[in-house]
């Protein structure tokens, strides 16, 4: 591997830096003398209005971050990503989920092999099912109609298809109840099942290994769950596929994998199970077939929808030039203020109560991808890597923690992301409440950019002792991200957005995005420790904290 230079050696680097030392600029004083950059400061891609004109910036700080993406080989990791390369170097995988929402008559080669035509063979076999689900043509193995849908999966396999129902529940058949489980705490199975009748219950096991132990343990209590609970006297008992598999397995599980072997070998029917490849992310995999629950709930030509505004923002990433390129600007403003004003979060603020799960997916989107500490080549990074990304649903945050981004002391940078239109079906009465909610996301931003000085504090009245604690600094960066109505093309608009953001930034800290070996040693960990809880057998090697921590938890349990 060519040597990097270290980044903060890199002319590019310190010429920020230098940028950033004269100063802090203000945002006020900023307008005042350059009204134009309200609309200067604009990108548009698809249906994303994305305004950073409240960013603290100016073109000379845009000119040089522009050249430190050049420099650090953006572009090119950019173009070898497109192409199939194996960017993912510790894994030796190359990362491809921009080819599960390329056109049927794309290219998209992986080792000489363009997957483009199975990507779409799984997209049909997926359609296909959602279809029979339903239109009640698929049953329960009592011959009852398939009402209720449960996701089994944790993390990629459980965040995005759980999140984008949320989003897109006005798109969803009403008379179907989803269900996301994902915590190996049984009160999450328990509670997701306790109201459902077996007999009309699909279970969606989703992993792309088939190893992860929330999961296969989660699935198989549900197997349980749904063997015990069928009034069938016991004849779906019967064994009829060659792993000890079930009949009535065959007509309640579903598996999502890459692993065909271990589906097989948990009992279900590899007929029911739908692809997908290691060149797949887990945190970018809701658009492949990890996405099965939310095409039955949306339908195949509102996913189909969606993976058309990924695919916008895919050819927009690609092809728009360096100074319109939104993914592009949206990380390195975030660079700008994670390596030169040592922000250490970013707040992601939805002002629509569907994308209450929003935030949450982008937490693995992002911080699994760049929380990162090594560089590509093994090499310690000595810069910040990836943020703390944090936020819920306006306008609820405003009365929760917006006091501390107003007048705290910590710079935190956010998005604010809102939408013209309410959704269709609401009453006229619920519709009209959607110019309330947006004017609180107007004047948010306003507040955060240019706050309210002593003067116009005193102009008020108020009296002297209370003008400090009445006055906001402002220069709070935000970018507003608008759009005119959450659809399933938007959702796929804004997904692709961030995932090329955080790639972006990747790029710069030269990271590899697209591991996560940090998850490891905790799981390792947890299968020692087990049989202490379960058994108080000897953990050799234990540390005394824990073995304190295990003793008082064993006597609290027993007691
Ligand atoms: O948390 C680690 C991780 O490997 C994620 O990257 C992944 O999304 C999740 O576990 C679930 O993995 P799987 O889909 O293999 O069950």
């Amino acid at each position: 591997m060519a040597e990097y230079p270290k980044l903060t050696h890199r002319p590019e680097w310190t010429a920020l830096a230098d940028h950033r030392a004269q100063g802090q600029p203000r945002l006020r004083e900023l307008f005042a003398a350059d009204p134009g950059r309200a609309e200067r400061y604009v990108v548009r891609v698809g249906d994303l209005h994305i305004d950073y004109s409240k960013q603290l910036i100016t073109d000379e700080t845009l000119a040089l971050l522009q050249e430190l993406a050049t420099a650090t080989g953006v572009f090119a990791l950019r173009d070898a990503m497109f192409r199939g390369e194996k960017i993912n170097l510790t894994e030796r995988r190359a990362v491809l989920h921009t080819a599960l929402r390329a056109s049927r008559d794309a290219v998209v080669e992986v080792d000489g092999e363009n997957v483009v035509p199975k990507v779409h063979a799984v997209l049909d076999k997926m359609a296909g099912f959602a279809e029979r689900v339903r239109s009640g043509e698929w049953t329960g193995h009592t011959g009852r109609r398939i009402k209720n849908v449960v996701n089994i999966g944790i993390g990629g396999s459980d965040l995005g298809p759980a999140m984008a129902y949320e989003a897109l529940r006005p798109y969803t058949a009403r008379e179907l109840t989803f269900r996301f489980v994902s915590n190996v705490d049984g009160s999450d199975l328990h509670e997701a099942t306790r109201d459902l009748d077996p007999a009309e219950t699909l279970f969606i096991v989703a992993s792309k290994t088939f190893t992860t132990i929330e999961t296969i343990t989660n699935a198989t209590s549900a197997r349980s769950w749904l063997l015990n609970g069928l009034d069938d006297g016991g004849t779906s008992r019967s064994s009829e596929f060659e792993n000890g598999g079930d009949k009535a397995v065959a007509k309640h599980f579903v598996a999502l994998s890459t692993n065909a072997e271990k589906v097989t070998e948990f009992g279900i029917d590899p007929d029911n199970m739908f692809e997908f490849w290691d060149w797949v992310g887990g945190r970018y995999s809701y658009d492949s077939a990890i996405g099965l629950s939310l095409m039955i709930a949306i339908g195949p030509d509102r996913f189909r929808e969606m993976l058309d505004g990924f695919r916008i923002v895919d050819d927009h990433f690609r092809t728009a030039p360096a100074e319109a390129n939104a993914p592009l600007l949206l990380g390195l403003l975030g660079i700008w203020y994670d390596n030169f004003f040592d922000a250490q979060t970013h707040a992601v603020l939805p002002y629509s109560h569907y994308l209450s799960k929003f935030t949450a997916y982008l937490q693995q989107l992002d911080m699994e991808s760049n929380g990162k500490s090594v560089q590509r080549d093994g090499k310690p990074v000595e810069w910040q890597t990836g943020p703390v990304v944090w936020g819920t649903p306006g306008t609820n945050g405003q009365h929760a923690y917006y006091q501390l981004i107003h007048q705290g002391t910590k710079l935190i940078p956010a998005d604010f992301i809102g939408f013209a239109r309410p959704v269709a079906e609401l009453s006229e009465e619920l519709k009209a409440q959607h110019d309330l909610l947006m004017a609180n996301f107007f004047a948010q931003t306003q507040a955060l950019a240019f706050g309210k000085t002593a003067e116009e504090v005193r102009a008020e009245g108020v009296a002297e002792e209370q003008v400090a604690h009445r006055t906001f600094r402002g220069d709070h960066p935000t970018t507003t991200i608008l759009s005119p109505e959450l659809t399933p093309s938007v959702l796929g608009q804004l997904i692709a957005l961030y995932e090329h953001k955080v790639f972006v930034q990747g790029a710069v800290w030269n990271i590899d995005s697209f591991d996560q070996w940090g998850v490891e040693l905790g799981k390792v960990l947890a299968k020692r420790v087990e049989p202490a809880l379960t058994e108080g057998a000897d953990v050799p090697g234990l540390d005394p904290s824990t073995t304190a921590l295990v003793a008082a938890y064993r006597t609290l349990k027993n007691a």
